[in-house]
């Protein structure tokens, strides 16, 4: 079954509530007070649509987040069964600095479809769309994947480019993809864009590979769901983390999760710029109101655009 194409103009409004929430601090040096602003927003604007919805990726587990925790309902309990994985501010140091690429995202599946990751690392490798199914897999060597990514899409070695998140932890990925003479573009946080860049055909990225955080690579999952890309996670957990996983109700916590794994069925994503971002513009003050630019894909109605809307000042 499809999600309700009435959804999705909730939902992008949703994140471009987030959006404003975070905007007084871009520049600030405030983390934290940039994250309340956009989950204060998120959860209002959730609270208003007509859903049973869970929390399924939030701000942690009940004990640690008081807001939009993992478990917690949300919206008027009317209409459908949905779960939500949400990221109110994916780049914390985006906005603290006045970088660009900070988001407000969400991504929706119907109950049962979102995989509930826990908030711990994640291997990832992405790749864009038009490529055989399950191409590459975490445990071959960088040397192989490089390969048959190189073959499948008949490009040099030394024509393709690796988005790596800019890690002492990715040393040795670094150090192979040089050796093989494959360009690299770091990103040093926002790592969601980084693996979603692999669908852009505005970017020349071929793929993306490392580890990052477990929530943003389901959030990703959701995206390249819906522009046909591939990725493929492993969750990498200490022992703490393992009971929690556990808790969770991952039983094999070894599991290769390909996309299919993490987003089953429909799926709507909508990201909303807070400063300027590779995909679309950050929000602009225009005085009396703000324009918020949003990156929006609805899977089953075959929806992916990029929609600018505006919002009053109170
Ligand atoms: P936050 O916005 O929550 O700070 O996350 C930013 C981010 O760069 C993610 O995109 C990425 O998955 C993760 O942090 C990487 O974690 P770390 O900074 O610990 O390497």
């Amino acid at each position: 079954m499809s999600i309700d194409k009435d959804y999705f103009n909730k939902f992008v409004r949703t994140t471009e509530k987030a959006a404003i929430g975070a905007f007084p601090f871009i520049g600030k040096e405030n983390k934290n007070a940039a994250d309340k602003g956009s989950v204060d927003m998120m959860r209002n604007e959730l609270n208003l649509i007509d859903m049973k919805g869970e929390v399924v990726i939030g701000e942690g587990e009940m004990d640690e987040a008081p807001m939009l925790y993992i478990g917690e309902k949300v919206g008027t309990k009317n209409g459908l069964e949905l779960d939500i994985a949400l990221d109110p501010l994916e780049g914390t140091n985006f906005v603290a600095k006045n970088l660009p690429n900070a988001f407000s995202m969400l991504a929706v599946c119907e109950k049962g479809n979102l995989f509930s990751a826990p908030d711990t690392y994640m291997e990832k490798i992405a790749v864009g769309p038009n490529l055989p199914k399950n191409l590459l897999d975490l445990d071959n060597s960088v040397e192989k994947n490089i390969k048959l990514l190189s073959e499948a899409k008949k490009k040099k070695v030394d024509k393709i480019t690796a988005c790596v998140l800019k890690r002492p932890r990715h040393d040795k990925i670094i150090k192979s993809l040089e050796n093989l003479n494959v360009n690299i573009k770091f990103i040093s946080d926002g790592d969601v864009l980084g693996a979603i860049s692999v669908a852009d055909p505005n970017t020349n990225v071929d793929i993306y590979l490392g580890i990052g955080g477990g929530p943003e690579g389901v959030l990703a999952a959701a995206a390249l769901s819906c522009m046909d890309g591939q990725i493929q996670t492993r969750l990498v957990l200490d022992d703490q983390e393992l009971r929690r996983a556990k808790k969770l109700g991952i039983k094999d916590e070894k599991k290769k999760y390909n996309i299919d794994d993490m987003i089953k069925g429909d799926v709507i994503f909508c990201a909303s710029a807070i400063t300027n971002g590779d995909i679309v513009d950050g929000i602009k003050d225009l005085g009396d109101k703000y324009e918020v630019s949003t990156f929006a894909l609805h899977k089953d109605f075959k929806i992916l655009k990029k929609v600018k809307n505006f919002h009053p000042k109170k």
